[in-house]
């Protein structure tokens, strides 16, 4: 079986990097549109349309399931893509509630992600469903921390701080990290708060497809794709995958407008 992956960028490789090790044998390929990110900061309309240009475009792979490893990409255009397409559609938004739901003991979850994640309030619809208390912040400089390399150290914890103490002083237990990049500013998370139980997208999507049972068998095949060459790309593509080479995507081919 093979699975497409997308994200806005980097962010998706930490889901990459987990569902590649846990199903070593499933061929994957993976789509980082580096030429558009962040979707973070765009209006709903356009993360739908860069979101359906992607799936499309990993669908001429003949994927069997697509994963969209972008939580904003998820929150916007989660439920358009599972509608419209004919195979499996994995979002992360369910996946993190299911594990939050695990984890929580005081009913009190907190939220961060994108401008746009934290607007569509997609986790809180669902987590409210569940009677949990939910208390969300976007947090807009992590991205950027994140592209930059810059996940350990002075400055990280310093903006760490800035956005979660208040999340802290309201009682949360779990914290869901709703942005693929985050999980690279987890060990400074933990470090703050290491009371904290802490939802990573990557491990929630992998726990989720072994839950539903989903066979993939394939020959190991990993692709990944990119918009624009980009030099915190190939850094963190070899530090979280390895050697698997970058191959260019013209915007031109992909492009519905
Ligand atoms: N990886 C994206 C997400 O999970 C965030 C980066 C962006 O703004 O494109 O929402």
């Amino acid at each position: 079986m093979s699975i497409g992956i997308f994200d806005s960028g980097i962010g998706g490789l930490t889901v990459f990097r987990e569902i590649a090790r846990e199903f070593p044998l499933t061929d994957i390929y993976y789509f980082g549109d580096t030429a558009r990110v962040p979707y973070g900061n765009k209006s709903r309309e356009t993360v739908i349309r860069y979101s359906t240009e992607a799936a499309n475009y990993l669908k001429g792979f003949g994927i069997e399931a697509l994963i969209i490893a972008c939580n904003t990409a998820s929150s916007y255009a989660g439920e358009l893509l599972k509608s419209q397409m004919d195979i499996p559609v994995i979002g992360v938004i369910e996946p993190g509630v299911e594990m939050a739901l695990r984890y929580t003991e005081n009913g009190k979850v907190g939220v961060i992600g994108t401008q746009a994640t934290v607007r569509s309030n997609a986790y809180r619809k669902l987590l409210e469903k569940s009677g949990i208390q939910v208390f969300q912040k976007p947090c807009p400089l992590f991205v950027p921390l994140v592209e930059e390399g810059m996940v350990e150290g002075e400055i990280p914890r310093l903006v760490v701080k800035q956005y979660l103490q208040e999340l802290v002083d309201s009682g949360i237990d779990t914290l869901i990290l709703g942005c693929t990049h985050y999980p690279l500013l987890k060990d400074t998370i933990k470090q703050l708060y290491p009371h904290l139980k802490i939802v990573d997208s990557s491990q929630a999507i992998a726990d989720f497809l072994h839950r539903e049972g989903l066979r993939f068998t394939g020959e190991g095949k990993r692709r990944i794709f990119i918009t624009d060459e980009s030099e915190s790309f190939e850094k963190f593509k070899k530090m979280l995958v390895g050697n698997i080479p970058l191959e260019k995507v013209e915007l031109s081919e992909i492009c519905t407008l």
